[in-house]
């Protein structure tokens, strides 16, 4: 733990939950001392997020996300535990005290360091002579030196060890550049540049730290790009290209598109707020990153048929989030940077005041497919369009779109608008039963919320799940010498929690949502806290305890039974000689 447990009492003593959570999600009184209001990590309609003002924690009965204050915080701003906890100080008003640099954290800041010094290595390498290659390729893709020096753009030599050599003389060691990705090792067990003969793209995240890279070959040829792996800094999926930019932008929106060469041939014709995934289809963790800086989203994907696959899939996220998304058709160009060099930037500024909002682009995307002057096809393409707009939230949206598909097939307008008011009554019915089925079905509320979760043996994990909202609400009983240890747990994540409860509680440490929030993960959080939703006898906390040890034991008598006959019986059946 880097932060020392006084400190995090006093931050969450001074963070109230509802609060906090106040300034997110709008919540009302239901029952019980519990507020409720709409989930703000999954989309639903009607409120199941609830807040407990005495236990300040949070717990949604829908997707089973839960944790305290600092959880909360790192889920909603995407922040790790470490930069929730400097952000509730900020807002507390309360200084951060020096972490103890435990190793991770100083591994991870060299590391840093080290991706600071490659990318002025890479930068470097451009104005040398060796980068004439870079160079003529900048040229011939019209990327100016003032574009270079704002993104940082560089050159990996076309050498083995051209960075190795350069940073092991600045006194990191070859593991240290194998970490961060930065060099790869050979069959003889020697190392080599990871990125050689490419352009390079420092990726810099919102704090504006150096992260990872990626780097571009120069010209054609497979594989297009090449990005750093997965690193104690870098993560592909929760990061983006030049939003450290693009966050800055006025514009009020942000642009979405895939390849880095666009985004930086954008920010040079001023369209400063373009941003580019890295290598992956948009993420949640993309979009929710993206809604801290704006409201609206315009996507200016490739013009091809994978980008308009990404592009629908890219709606559906964002939407999520309530996001405005408004896709752009890039007529006559392959992507935002060719469109920008045939027409100009005034075309695609133009194109970007007119774009299509996500309804009129999916139905023309539906009108697409069919040829509306034949009869089968109309039938076709209005049961497409009428089951699009049955899935609109709105009445007004959905009676102004129906008059508009009612136009395009010439049919009247009332009968689209009868359709999709019939389609959406049975589309709702359908996801209620949907949902109630699963909600009461014994497994469903046998299980935990997180799916990676599922107990093989539901009637022990019961009782262990017992055991543990006992040592969370009664730390005295983790010096029960009946206890069983963690290992004999049929449930590998009830084990773990139960291991970190028991080596705090048997510390003295105090056992809090902000104590555990650095050892336990996310999830393991949520689940730990819908645990707690469950009633828990106190008052006879001791006799509830061996009652769970013997159900955890009888479980395992009996599965070990079940192994013996089963084994018996196969024994007999050698003995018989009969087959399997
Ligand atoms: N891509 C990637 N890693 C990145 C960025 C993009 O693997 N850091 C992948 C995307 O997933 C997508 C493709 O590269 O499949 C995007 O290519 P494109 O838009 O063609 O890239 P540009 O840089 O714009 O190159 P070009 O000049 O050829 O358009
Ligand atoms: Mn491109």
């Amino acid at each position: 733990m880097s932060f020392p447990e006084s400190f995090l009492t006093e931050l969450t003593a001074r963070s109230d939950i509802v609060e906090v959570v106040s300034s997110y999600v709008r919540l009302s009184k239901k029952s019980g001392s519990n507020l409720f209001g709409l989930c703000p990590f999954h989309s639903e309609k009607t409120p199941s997020f609830s807040v407990s003002p005495d236990k300040q924690i949070y717990h949604c009965f829908g997707c089973g996300k839960g944790g305290g204050v600092i959880n909360f915080i790192m889920e909603i701003e995407n922040l790790s535990f470490p930069e929730a906890v400097e952000f509730l100080a900020r807002r507390a008003n309360m200084p951060v005290p020096e972490q103890e640099n435990d190793r991770e954290s100083k591994k991870r800041s060299r590391m840093l360091a080290l991706n600071r010094d490659a990318a002025r290595f890479f930068y470097e390498q451009l104005s040398a002579p060796g980068g004439a290659p870079a160079r003529d390729y900048m040229k011939r893709r019209q990327i100016g030196r003032a574009a270079a020096t704002n993104f940082g753009l560089g050159y990996a030599p076309d050498t083995w060890d051209a960075l190795r050599s350069a940073m092991k003389a600045k006194g990191y060691t070859d593991f240290e550049l194998f970490d961060a990705g930065l060099v790869r090792r050979g069959k003889s067990g020697g190392f080599y540049d990871t990125f050689r003969k490419r352009l390079m793209f420092p990726v810099i995240d919102v704090r504006g730290s150096v992260i990872g890279f990626s780097g571009r070959i120069l010209g054609d040829g497979e594989p297009k790009y090449m990005n750093s792996p997965e690193t104690l800094t870098f993560n592909k999926s929760r990061n983006l290209f030049a939003l450290n930019l693009a966050k800055k932008s006025k514009s009020g929106y942000i642009i979405l598109s895939e390849g880095n060469i666009d985004v930086v041939s954008l920010h040079q014709a001023g369209f400063d707020s373009a941003v580019a995934s890295l290598g992956t289809s948009l993420t949640p963790e993309q979009a929710r990153l993206i809604s801290r800086y704006t409201g609206e989203v315009i996507i200016a994907y490739d013009n091809d048929g994978a980008g308009v696959k990404a592009a629908q899939r890219a709606i559906g996220i964002l939407e999520k989030l309530e996001l405005k998304v408004r896709v752009l058709r890039l007529e006559g160009a392959k992507d935002p940077d060719e469109y920008i060099k045939l027409k100009g930037p005034e075309a695609f500024r133009k194109l970007l005041e007119g774009s299509e909002d996500q309804i009129d682009y999916r139905l023309r995307s539906i009108t697409d497919k069919y040829v509306l002057s034949e009869p089968d096809q109309k039938v076709a393409f209005l049961k497409e369009a009428t089951d699009l707009l049955a899935r609109l939230p709105g009445a007004v949206e959905r009676q102004v779109y129906a008059m508009r598909v009612a136009e395009m097939a010439g049919v009247k307008g009332e009968a689209v608008a009868d359709e999709v008011e019939r389609r959406r009554k049975r589309i709702l019915s359908a996801a209620q039963k949907r949902e109630e089925r699963t909600k009461n079905s014994p497994e469903h509320q046998l299980q935990p919320e997180e799916k990676s979760f599922r107990y093989e043996d539901p009637a022990s994990a019961a009782a262990e799940e017992g055991l543990v909202r006992l040592i969370y609400l009664e730390p005295a009983l983790a010096a029960e010498p009946t206890l069983p240890e963690p290992e004999e747990f049929t449930a590998p994540v009830l084990a773990h929690i139960y291991r970190v409860l028991l080596d705090k509680a048997r510390r003295g440490d105090s056992l809090s949502t902000a104590t555990l929030g650095g050892e336990l993960s996310g999830q393991e959080m949520s689940l730990l806290v819908q645990l707690l939703q469950k009633p828990e006898r106190l008052s006879g906390g001791k006799t509830a305890l061996q009652d769970y040890i013997a159900r955890i034991k009888d479980a395992r008598d009996e599965k070990n039974g079940r192994q013996d006959l089963i084994a018996y019986m196969k024994k007999q059946r050698e003995k018989m000689g009969i087959e399997e």
